[in-house]
């Protein structure tokens, strides 16, 4: 067998130890011992080879707009949409474009190839968005799978142009169709929206994500019209509702009957654990909610999640870095899965999970599949989120994107041998 690449010894998810040959963007075969002319092998041994990272919910036309044109001074999730409406107005196509591309090859560097942004849909300043972000779904598809979600942000039925600026960037090629309902004036127009928004969907065969009850409102409940749309429709498996941070603060018997529902129409949730925790419980004194939605009772129901990042240096979030092992640490803590279980079920939202949820073809290490993957200096998912471990290599469809060398630090302790240091553990987690 000739084949291009050749991966020997590493440590899979799953455990297993396994040489992995690549030809073209193909996955030609994983196996204990693969005897093959290759045209580069790389030995991986004792480091954890995954499918790349997945981030489910993200912002590409406000990312890296950190500062532009002021700094959120309440750090509220309200602020940062006026500040959004401000920036809107003064960025320009050519720049949107600049800092999307910027980003994405921070994504590339960290072994996250899949992105699921939502872009503005609002108004005709947002339309800047739409066109930008099209064009680089286009220049980064080689490496990166960009989709986009048409995003009413300021309202799909509370701004007059919402309903034009949406149809006319799903017309342009826009995915996903995606919505705000607590945001809309009343919680009656929220749950129109959310009808209105799914019709047009089911019409379009398109999948649906929506921004749905981001708030510690325990009665903003846009998440029950969400699926039971999804089931009147038969939009099953293809509606997912993000960030769902009412239901962190919602009654638990109506819990109890919610998420039956959400199980039953196959909705998907997509928490946001960096932005959820630093957003939510502002009104708050104290005690102080978390917010993050209930991860371990959804997957408890069956119902699928996957973590996602939201935001990076923009009018909401000053930090973040497309690491997406941060996300996943966030999440492990604020939802408490500390068991090993929980643990290594935070990397699959991050990776396995979030890629079911957008809809991923090819995706994961298996003969076939698309040769896409990232080399960490760990040796099990869990390690990888304890060290944010970094990413030595990444392959996008059989090519070498990204590769550093793996460099433990020399120690000079007084009183001790000089010495390298890394902190992997020897023990099984
Ligand atoms: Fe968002």
């Amino acid at each position: 067998m000739r084949i291009d690449l050749l991966l020997t010894g590493g440590t899979l998810p799953d455990g297993d130890v396994a040489d992995i040959a690549i030809s073209g963007s193909r996955i030609a075969a994983i196996g204990a011992k693969i005897e093959a002319e290759a045209g580069e092998t790389i030995d991986v041994s004792g480091l954890l080879v995954s499918p790349p990272f997945v981030d489910p919910h993200f912002h590409m036309d406000a990312t890296l707009s950190y500062g532009r044109p002021r700094i959120n001074e309440s750090g509220t999730l309200l602020e940062g949409i006026a500040l959004w409406g401000e920036l809107k107005q003064v960025q320009t196509e050519e720049e949107i474009a600049a800092r999307a591309l910027d980003y994405c090859d921070w994504a590339a560097a960290m072994g996250l190839l899949a992105i699921r942004s939502h872009v503005d849909t609002s108004d005709e300043a947002a339309m800047k968005g739409v066109r930008a972000l099209l064009h680089v779904r286009e220049t980064v598809k080689a490496y990166i799978d960009l989709q986009l979600v048409a995003f009413p942000q300021d309202g799909f039925l509370r701004s007059p142009s919402a309903r034009d600026c949406t149809l006319r960037a799903l017309d342009l090629g826009v995915d996903v169709v995606g919505g705000i309902p607590h945001f809309e004036r009343t919680m009656a127009d929220g749950r129109r929206s959310v009808s209105l928004l799914c019709e047009i969907a089911a019409e379009r065969g398109l999948m649906v994500d929506m921004h749905c009850d981001e708030t510690d409102d325990p009665l903003s409940r846009h998440i029950e019209q969400l699926a039971y749309e999804t089931q009147r429709l038969g939009l099953h498996g293809r509606v997912a509702g993000s960030h769902l941070t009412s239901m962190h603060s919602m009654d638990n018997y109506y819990v109890s009957k919610l998420l039956p529902l959400v199980a039953e129409a196959r909705v998907a949730a997509i928490p946001n654990p960096l932005i959820n925790i630093t957003l939510q419980g502002r009104h708050d004194s104290y005690p102080k909610r978390r917010g993050l939605t209930r991860v371990p009772e959804m997957l408890k129901y069956g119902i699928r999640v996957g973590f996602g990042q939201d935001c990076v240096l923009d009018p909401w979030y000053s930090l973040s870095s497309a690491d997406m092992l941060d996300v996943a640490h966030m999440g492990l803590h604020v939802a408490q899965m500390t068991s090993p279980a929980g643990m290594r079920r935070c990397f699959d939202m991050v990776t396995s999970e979030s890629a079911a949820i957008m809809g991923l073809a090819d995706y994961g290490l298996e003969p076939g599949k698309r040769a896409s993957l990232v080399v960490l200096d760990a040796g099990t998912p869990v390690e990888a989120i304890r060290l944010r471990a970094d990413r030595l290599l990444v392959v996008a469809n059989g090519r070498i994107v990204a590769r550093r060398d793996r460099q433990p630090m020399r120690m000079s302790l007084p009183g001790r041998a000089t010495r390298t240091v890394d902190r992997r553990f020897a023990g099984s987690v």
